[in-house]
């Protein structure tokens, strides 16, 4: 590599700009921001990134799914572009930086290699995953299972929010159902820069997390059918009441997650009263589950505990329980010397790092099941993530575009 191209810095203060600009698009007033997947605001971020790529002299194309993918061409087009990047959507309260760090330290790697002149020799594209939350339609990271091969397009257009809306109807309303079959961007390999969402890095002072395996994910839709009846007259004996048999299926959750535990987790996230009045005993509720380990046998465990207790609770309390598996997603290990080029990098530009499993889904896990994937995860503050107050220092992600860039250059090659 040449000394310019081994000295490259981003520009940090861009980034930081870049990060706080787009946050306007469902900023809440709590310093977060509110940007379901495929709604008004991630069609505001979505215009103002394909702007910003078609700047930078990136040619953007669309998927059938609505994904991005915004290409800078190399000196050997005959090799498959270094993909990297992540989502722009965000959970209902989301924060600052849960993909949106990935995506646009993807963006300042180009604009930093376009500044120095540097052309590297396999292209480099640039993804923006459509819904990688899951918090609208489920499952989580649909795009680019769909681009792996997981589900068909057909499928995932399908797929209904809590309102009814397909995909289909949602990328038709922003615009944003491209022409590109999922799929027919071909990516070498895909490197992903997420804060960490959990607390270790910070904990050990480490600026940077070489992620080099991923938990499973287990997702349930529940429900639980009793019987409505007044809440005065009823004696408690006599009730079927479905609100309190989810009370006890949330504790056997945590339960069993702590039983398989200390590498398994397991939360009840939602839980919807079909129709809720002070004084009517709740006839029926809704509710989500999700489990996780980086074990493919606790996953198996997590599973079996759970349908054993809430088949105890069902009978018991004499109401109908339905728990469906809607998801599962097995547990990842990154490539192995994709791994160790993110680990060189960060070596390299002297930060102190150590290798992490991401707790958390990402896109970079559905790819790794059919190309070469890694991630650099940088620390957040508190370890605090999927809430408002999510924070990281522009330090920190200044340290992880840097680590991305030189990762990527090392894959996509420069000339010496
Ligand atoms: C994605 O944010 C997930 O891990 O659920
Ligand atoms: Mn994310
Ligand atoms: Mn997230």
């Amino acid at each position: 590599m040449s000394r310019a191209a081994s000295n490259l810095q981003i520009d940090s203060a861009r980034l930081w700009g870049m990060i706080h600009e787009t946050a306007q698009f469902g900023a809440t007033p709590k310093g977060g921001v509110r940007r379901l997947t495929l709604s008004a605001e991630d069609k505001q971020v979505r215009d103002w990134f394909r702007k910003a790529c078609e700047a930078a002299g990136l040619e953007v194309r669309v998927d059938a799914l609505g994904s991005m993918f915004a290409l800078r061409k190399g000196r050997d087009m005959t090799r498959p572009p270094v993909g990297l990047g992540s989502h722009l959507d965000t959970q209902p309260t989301g924060g600052k930086f849960d993909g949106v760090l990935g995506t646009l330290a993807a963006l300042e790697v180009v604009r930093t290699l376009n500044d120095a002149g540097i052309e590297t020799d396999a292209p480099i594209c640039i993804v923006n995953w459509t819904n990688e939350e899951g918090s609208r339609f489920a499952p989580a990271m649909m795009a680019s299972a769909a681009y792996v091969g997981d589900f068909t397009t057909d499928d995932i257009l399908s797929r209904k929010d809590s309102q009814g809306v397909t995909v289909a109807e949602a990328l038709d309303s922003i615009d944003y159902r491209g022409d590109a079959p999922v799929g027919s961007q071909k990516l070498g390999c895909f490197v992903e820069l997420h804060i960490e969402q959990g607390p270790i890095l910070e904990a050990e002072h480490k600026t940077v997390g070489v992620v080099d395996s991923g938990q499973g994910v287990l997702w349930y839709d529940g429900k639980i059918t009793g019987f409505e009846s007044h809440a005065g007259s009823t004696p408690m004996p006599l009730r079927r009441d479905a609100l309190a048999t989810l009370s006890e299926i949330v504790l056997a959750m945590e339960r069993i997650a702590k039983k398989n535990g200390p590498n398994a987790v397991g939360t009840v996230g939602e839980a919807v009263i079909a129709k809720p009045s002070r004084n009517v005993i709740p006839g029926e509720v809704a509710f989500t589950v999700d489990c996780r380990s980086a074990d493919d046998g606790i996953m198996n465990a997590l599973d079996g505990d759970l349908r054993a207790a809430v088949a105890e609770i069902e009978a018991r309390r004499k109401v109908e329980v339905k728990l469906d598996l809607i998801w599962r997603k097995p547990p990842t290990r990154f490539d192995a010397k994709l791994v160790d080029a993110v680990e060189n990098a960060a070596g390299a530009l002297g930060y102190s790092h150590r290798r992490i499993t991401s707790g958390a889904g990402h896109d970079a896990c559905n790819l790794s099941t059919k190309i070469p994937a890694a991630m650099v995860f940088i620390p957040c503050k508190d370890g605090v993530s999927h809430n408002e107050l999510e924070d990281a220092t522009q330090a920190d992600c200044a340290a992880g575009a840097n680590v991305l860039m030189h990762t990527v250059l090392a894959l996509a090659g420069v000339a010496s």
